[in-house]
């Protein structure tokens, strides 16, 4: 056997991130617009007919069997009782622990991968279900469109978004998810809104209820989006460290992304309303 594949793991920016409940098991009930952008890790898949699963490089600061890309493939493995394995490729280009999702996105292209190479046959609903296992973002890495999110952010609608250039930062320090959401002055009652409402109101009146603790607790982090703050409103995505602002024009957004880039590392990317992973494998 010989079958490979080398797909797309798109990055997401929260565009507004709302937190509206606590549950009892400790997640927090969200409501969030969820953009991919053109921003990429690159996963090589290759099926093996021994079953055994074959991260080939080690991801600091990640056992082999920890990393999300191989749960992700021993979960599709038994779910579907394949008799298959894989040989798995990572080129990563997205930061780690940034926001911006590209673990979730990873073990997420995994999923509609392997589905894809092991010829499973699995419907992107019951891939998404899946996913939810390994993480609250992955279901909409797997849906692959623009999102509103309910839930933990697994209850998906998809939407269509403008479509931007997008400058974000990488405030070069490391936030911890569980910290923030554990955060005793963490605001979680904002009032629950329409999927409606909130679109209506578009981007100059979304803001991300983790944004003032995060900023509080994490100072490099309040003085890049202060800094960004000068140009165009910003905005942190998930529970940061990496923040964005929007810019009509590509050029726009390159002329500030040069001078954040004297201080931080900075990307441009383009605003998308379908995953990259999606259009690769022509599901859209
Ligand atoms: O699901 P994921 O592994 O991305 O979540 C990381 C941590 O973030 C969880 O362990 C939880 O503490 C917190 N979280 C939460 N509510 C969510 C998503 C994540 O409390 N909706």
């Amino acid at each position: 056997m010989n079958a490979q594949l080398t797909l797309p793991a798109p990055a997401k920016l929260n565009r507004m991130l709302h937190i509206v409940g606590r549950r009892e098991d400790g997640y927090h009930s969200l409501q969030t617009l969820f953009q991919f952008i053109d921003l990429n890790d690159h996963l090589t898949l290759a099926a093996r007919d021994d079953g055994h699963i074959q991260l080939t490089q080690a991801v600091t600061g990640v056992p082999h069997d920890d990393n999300l890309i191989v749960r992700a493939a021993r979960l599709l493995q038994r779910h579907s009782g394949t008799l298959l394995g894989a040989t798995l490729t990572i080129n990563k280009q997205l930061p780690m622990g940034g926001g911006l999702g590209g673990g979730s996105s990873n073990a997420a292209t995994t999923l509609v991968g392997l589905n894809h190479l092991w010829q499973l046959h699995l419907s992107l609903e019951e891939l998404a279900r899946l996913g939810l296992q390994l993480g609250a973002d992955v279901p909409v890495f797997v849906h692959g469109h623009s999102a509103w999110a309910e839930g933990i952010g697994e209850q998906l609608t998809s939407v269509t978004l403008d479509t931007p250039w997008f400058v974000i930062i990488h405030p070069g320090i490391s936030v911890s998810t569980p910290g923030v959401f554990q955060d005793p002055q963490l605001t979680r009652d904002s009032r629950p809104i329409t999927m409606a409402r909130a679109l209506q109101g578009g981007a100059p009146k979304w803001r991300n209820d983790c944004e003032a603790i995060v900023k509080e607790r994490y100072p490099p982090i309040a003085e890049a989006l202060d800094w960004l703050a000068q140009y165009a409103p910003s905005r942190l995505t998930g529970t940061g460290a990496c923040l964005f602002a929007a810019f009509e024009t590509q050029q726009a957004a390159q002329a500030i992304a040069q001078l954040a880039g004297q201080r931080w590392p900075t990307w441009v990317a383009h605003g998308l309303n379908t995953s990259p992973l999606h259009d690769a494998l022509g599901y859209l």
